[in-house]
């Protein structure tokens, strides 16, 4: 199975995930898609042998039809089976989901359906939540309401702050998302893992 792996910043959960698709693993990265020219996951997915493509959201400015006709172009190029989006930070289209749903994942950094949306380790500090997490759940046209394929749990100190508790979450992002697209990949996927 070829994966294509779309973000947007530091791309630490694409490392994570193009690392894990080794051996007998069902899948390989085809392809790191990058919505901005600075993103700090190119020079690390170039590291790691994996092509990459920028479609620069700046170039697209107010038109996000022809931003994911560019986005649709390469991405048909590189003919993925499966498109993970991985701190990909920009919210697709109705349109661009129908065309991949099923076959696109997404991981947020919350228990869905807690914390939709932003700000997510905020949101849970001040809530008081006692536990907190992320999920990786199937892409939608409801934001981040997607059937959940899996989460794990973090517990949240009383000493955390946004940060502490947002590195905590990452480290679990980083060990959830391969293992549920591994799962994917060889169809076994049905409900949270
Ligand atoms: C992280 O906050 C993660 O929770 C969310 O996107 C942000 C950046 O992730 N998915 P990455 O380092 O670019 O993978």
């Amino acid at each position: 199975r070829r994966v294509a792996i779309l973000i947007s910043g530091s791309g630490s959960n694409m490392v994570a995930l193009v690392e894990s698709m080794t051996g007998d693993h069902p899948a390989r990265p085809c392809l790191v898609l990058a919505d901005d020219p600075h993103a700090g996951g190119i020079a690390k997915a170039r590291a790691l042998g994996v092509p990459v493509a920028v479609v620069d959201r700046r170039d697209h400015a107010g038109d996000r039809a022809g931003f994911e006709a560019a986005l649709l172009d390469t991405l048909e190029a590189a003919q993925p089976d499966i498109i993970c989006l991985a701190g990909f930070m920009r919210i697709l289209s109705p349109g661009f989901i129908r065309q991949w749903e099923g076959r696109m994942l997404n991981i947020h950094p919350s228990l869905l359906p807690k914390f939709r949306g932003l700000d997510t380790h905020a949101r849970a500090l001040a809530a008081g939540e006692a536990e907190h997490g992320c999920t990786v759940h199937l892409v939608t046209e409801d934001l981040d309401a997607g059937p959940v394929l899996g989460q794990a749990r973090v517990p949240v100190l009383a000493e955390d702050t946004d940060a502490t508790l947002a590195a905590r979450v990452l480290a679990q992002e980083h060990r959830l998302y391969p293992a549920v697209l591994e799962r994917f990949a060889r169809g076994r996927c049905t409900g949270p893992g």
